[in-house]
């Protein structure tokens, strides 16, 4: 069996996920996890959003991705002349394995640490984009009713989120590749404290993800975040999608069925 093999089973062996989606937060699930998985890419890989991407990152940009895992977001990223890249997770396994894995491709220009997102080891204004991919929504797997969060969830989005605020430049743009629709995403993105505008778009056939585009310091003078139109997958797409992907958000379909 080669390696791409390998990793395919790998991939397959893992597609159902942990009995119960609290396991997700739960560091010493992705240490295992990361032990015995060389890729795994949540929702779509690069080549699905790369031209929404692509809109908004420079090759001159400094970028930070949270909660990288074993995606091959940073490398394609690299590929498309982005070199200035730092990569953080709270699972150090994840952290040694993409180190090794960049040095052996020879992508030694990113870095990669081990870090808490809700607590950013960087000084203010120093990243052009920031982006995470499967990451935030981690934090709403115990979050209980979707549309009234439990408040554990939403103090540590916030600490997540102020954080992001706090890093990028006074230009900077967050971008968030999510499964949470924007009427659950914008009352924490649009919080008062934060400078940035909201945009949104789709990607993705059949189940669609949502592509948050966040512009520090453009918040209409109204406070508020501008969108774009966007079609609500039907629930009958989210569950084939569920049943094909390792999928976190279990517990908010439950809530959106009920
Ligand atoms: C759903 S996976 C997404 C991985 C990757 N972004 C992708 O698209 O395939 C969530 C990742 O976030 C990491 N993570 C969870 N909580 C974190 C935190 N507080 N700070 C940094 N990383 C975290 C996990 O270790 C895992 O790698």
């Amino acid at each position: 069996m080669d390696t791409n093999q390998k990793a395919d089973e790998t991939q397959k062996k893992n597609s159902f996920g942990p009995s119960t989606a609290l396991a997700y937060l739960d560091p010493h699930y992705w240490d295992e996890r990361f032990s015995n998985e060389e890729h795994y890419e949540w929702f779509k890989d690069y080549t699905h959003f790369r031209h929404l991407i692509k809109a908004h990152i420079k090759p001159t940009s400094s970028v930070l991705e949270l909660g990288c895992g074993n995606s091959q977001l940073c490398e394609e990223l690299y590929k498309d002349g982005v070199t200035e890249i730092t990569c953080i997770d709270l699972s150090a396994i994840a952290v040694e394995k993409m180190q090794t894995r960049l040095a052996l491709k020879g992508y030694k220009e990113i870095k990669v640490l081990e870090a808490d997102m809700l607590d950013l080891p960087f000084s203010n204004g120093v990243f052009d984009v920031i982006i995470e991919k499967g990451t935030m929504d981690v934090l709403f797997v115990d979050s209980g009713d979707p549309w009234n969060p439990q408040p554990e969830t939403v103090t540590k989005v916030k600490a997540m989120l102020e954080g992001v605020h706090r890093v990028l430049k006074p230009n900077g743009i967050f971008i968030s590749i999510s499964f949470g629709q924007p009427h659950f995403r914008r009352p924490l993105f649009d919080a008062p404290e934060f400078t940035w505008s909201v945009e949104w778009s789709t990607f993705g056939e059949g189940f669609h993800y949502f592509f948050y585009v966040l512009k520090k310091g453009k918040r209409s003078s109204d406070g508020k975040g501008c969108s774009e139109s966007f079609k609500m997958p039907s629930i009958s797409l989210l569950h084939e999608e569920l049943e094909s992907e390792d999928y976190i958000f279990r517990t908010a379909i439950d809530d959106m069925d009920n």
